[in-house]
């Protein structure tokens, strides 16, 4: 058995974030443990950024300082998730080994400076990067510290380089066998494009016009599985040295780089880095859906890896989190299923380009508001693990993504490129959170049987084996709703014969698919009580399908917007966002899913995690909510009946208990 995240967490919520204490001098450090232990810090992340100060020239090694830093941090019952440093190889490396170094699609090589500046398909780079988890694995894997494993840091480079070129072409005769297939596949007989030996193959380089789609679609699935290989080699490494402890990497939210997926497959814990802008209107949503993909990749707890505490320094305009803020969402993400709330980092640096970042403990230091706010949160979660950890809640509905359906319908030469699909997934997963409908992630081809409504926002290349998923679901039972542009192309990005694939197209009642429309930015189109917005197609319907909305007005006029064939549902348009939401909550309730609590107010977020009923006020009012039954609030303390009040960004987590304890204690 593959061990997991409860090996880490012993019944606790991790709590604490990446600590860089090689940037500050060792008196600091027991100021750290001292901080830590009174924030209730029971987890810290090194060595994410150490190869340097570990491998200051090629092959020599000083551990010195991280062996006095394990020592602390288990004298100080803080346990340690040991990184692998390879995502920032020191100087020398580059220096020494220019084919280290990535080299971008127009041919410039990214220098060493910054960080991420290796190539995946160097040899020399994973050849040094094997040595060094080796030694590593030696020295601490029998370190009573050491609770988990970090393989690299957010893993997404691309590289066209020379020795990419070599990989990919070894990794396309591994697909195709023969160059008669990899032609075919790639269409490369559209404009003069035929292979007639490997040698010719690179990378999809600057071109003067449109390149073969077919090329850069492998060369994104290359470009995963190349990273993939890269954090296996060094898995492997340590888990040979201990088995017994779980293995993460850590995923950028939505990274349109990776198959997460497929990646999480190879991980023993999911992990992300989630950082919502706090002016946002939508962070919440936003937070919500990275934290449903991730609970479903890890199908059980994840681990919020990384946070800020106040603001990043990486958009145009970094605002702080307001008081309270950090609180809720923590809280958000435990509710959705994370047993591991951490930052980065620690402590805010002083040098280097991230020192307007915030952390833990701000440049304010323990006075700081940032810290105390740290502080109280780490007594709450501790206070509420024991009755959430290891609980895992799946839910009715299923939202569908797939990487290589984005990565085949996100090229140029489309119809629109304002068809975003991470957008698309951001709209119908809004809809369903603003129908306080909770949902999970999933892929076209999983086993779709648990959920009673699937709802697919664009799934613009799907493979013959997910269509057939598709009809079988419904077949048996299950209610599809899908978006436009699903079901286009096959999984060489061939367009389907008639635009659509015609399974698909008899599953949802659509005759013939003539023309897709699309809109304009501010562009709309009316339909039977919504406006439409972003696409929209000219489509004549089946006999039996019912058009349960159809355009007004304009070229479309009395065609179908929104097409039922039994349990199929299909949108030609983006209905506007409160249409949305409507639409998919009368689904929903045909399909027998509730919303979690009945008569939310606006902003409040209600969400089940095992016996526990999470309420979260994203408003900045504050609000009563219905809460029907006995709770007693596992933060407060406080007993309730019937009903809840939460300030601004207020948070409660609800257990419900006997009606008449509850009554006792709220009596006088
Ligand atoms: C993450 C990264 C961290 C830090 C953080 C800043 O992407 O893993 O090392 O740079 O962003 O927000």
């Amino acid at each position: 058995m593959k061990p997991d995240l409860g090996a880490a967490t012993r019944g606790r919520i991790l709590y604490g974030g990446d600590y860089n204490p090689e940037q500050w001098p060792e008196e600091t450090w027991q100021e750290d443990v001292r901080l830590m232990r009174a924030a209730g810090v029971n987890s810290v992340t090194l060595g994410v950024f150490s190869w340097a100060k570990l491998e200051p020239r090629p092959g020599e090694r000083e551990f010195g300082w991280l062996d006095r830093l394990m020592d602390l941090m288990h004298d100080n019952g803080i346990g340690v998730v040991l990184a692998t440093p390879t995502a920032s190889p020191p100087p020398w490396m580059g220096h020494l080994h220019p084919d280290t170094l990535p080299v971008t699609e127009d041919g410039r090589t990214e220098w060493w400076g910054g960080r991420q500046h290796f190539s995946h398909s160097s040899d020399t780079y994973r050849r040094y990067a094997a040595a060094i988890t080796e030694d590593l694995a030696a020295r601490y894997g029998g370190h009573p510290a050491l609770t988990m494993w970090h393989i690299n840091n957010e893993y997404c480079t691309y590289d066209w380089s020379e020795g990419a070129a070599a990989r990919f072409r070894v990794w396309l005769r591994a697909k195709y066998g023969t160059l008669d297939a990899l032609n075919e596949a790639w269409g490369t007989a559209f404009w003069s494009q035929g292979y007639g030996d490997w040698a010719e193959i690179h990378t999809p380089r600057q071109a003067h016009y449109l390149k073969n789609p077919g090329q850069v679609l492998d060369f994104k699935r290359f470009t995963s599985d190349m990273l993939l290989e890269c954090y296996v080699a060094e898995r492997d490494i340590v888990r040979r040295a201990t088995p017994h402890l779980p293995v993460t990497t850590n995923f950028m939210p939505l990274w349109v780089g990776q198959d997460a997926w497929r990646w999480a497959e190879e991980e023993d814990v999911v992990s992300v880095d989630l950082y919502p802008d706090p002016r946002d209107p939508l962070g919440a949503q936003n937070g919500a859906l990275v934290q449903d993909m991730t609970r479903s990749q890890a199908r059980g707890p994840w681990m919020l890896m990384e946070q800020a505490a106040g603001p990043v320094n990486w958009r145009g305009v970094n605002h702080p989190k307001p008081r309270g803020l950090n609180r809720l969402w923590s809280l958000q993400a435990v509710a959705r299923g994370a047993d591991a709330v951490c930052y980065f980092q620690w402590r805010q640096s002083r040098q280097g380009a991230e020192k307007f970042h915030s952390g833990m403990v701000s440049h304010a230091g323990e006075e700081g508001r940032t810290y105390q706010e740290v502080k109280q949160l780490g007594a709450e979660l501790a206070a509420i693990a024991p009755e959430v950890t290891g609980r895992h809640t799946p839910n009715d509905i299923a939202v569908l993504h797939d990487w290589h359906a984005w990565w085949a319908g996100a090229q140029d030469g489309r119809l629109s490129n304002r068809v975003d699909h991470p957008d698309l997934l951001r709209a119908w997963h809004r809809a369903l959170w603003e129908a306080h409908l909770t949902t999970d992630f999933a892929h076209p081809e999983h086993d779709l049987s648990a959920y009673r409504l699937v709802v697919v926002p664009q799934a613009y290349a799907l493979t013959d084996a997910a269509i057939e998923n598709l009809l079988a679901y419904v077949r048996r039972g299950g209610t599809l709703v899908s978006g436009f542009l699903t079901g286009v192309a096959d999984e060489d990005d061939r367009v389907r014969a008639g635009g659509m694939d015609a399974r698909l197209r008899e599953l949802f009642g659509i005759r013939t698919l003539h023309e897709w429309w699309p809109l304009d930015a501010g562009e709309h189109v009316e339909c039977d009580g919504f406006r439409g917005t972003l696409w929209s197609e000219e489509i004549d319907k089946t006999e039996d399908a019912e058009a349960r909305a159809r355009y007004k007005g304009g070229e479309l006029d009395g065609l179908p917007a929104v097409l039922r064939s039994g349990r199929a549902w299909y949108l030609s348009t983006l209905p506007e966002p409160a249409a949305m939401r409507d639409l998919l909550a009368g689904i929903a309730a045909e399909a027998g899913v509730r919303p979690v609590l009945d008569a939310l107010p606006e902003g409040v977020e209600a969400v089940r995690r095992g016996e526990l009923l999470f309420v979260l006020n994203h408003g900045r009012e504050s609000v009563t909510v219905e809460v029907p039954g006995g709770h007693r609030d596992l933060l407060t303390g406080a007993a309730l009946k019937d009903e809840l009040t939460l300030g601004r960004y207020g948070a409660a987590v609800l257990k419900a208990e006997p009606d008449a304890q509850a009554e006792a204690v709220l009596a006088p």
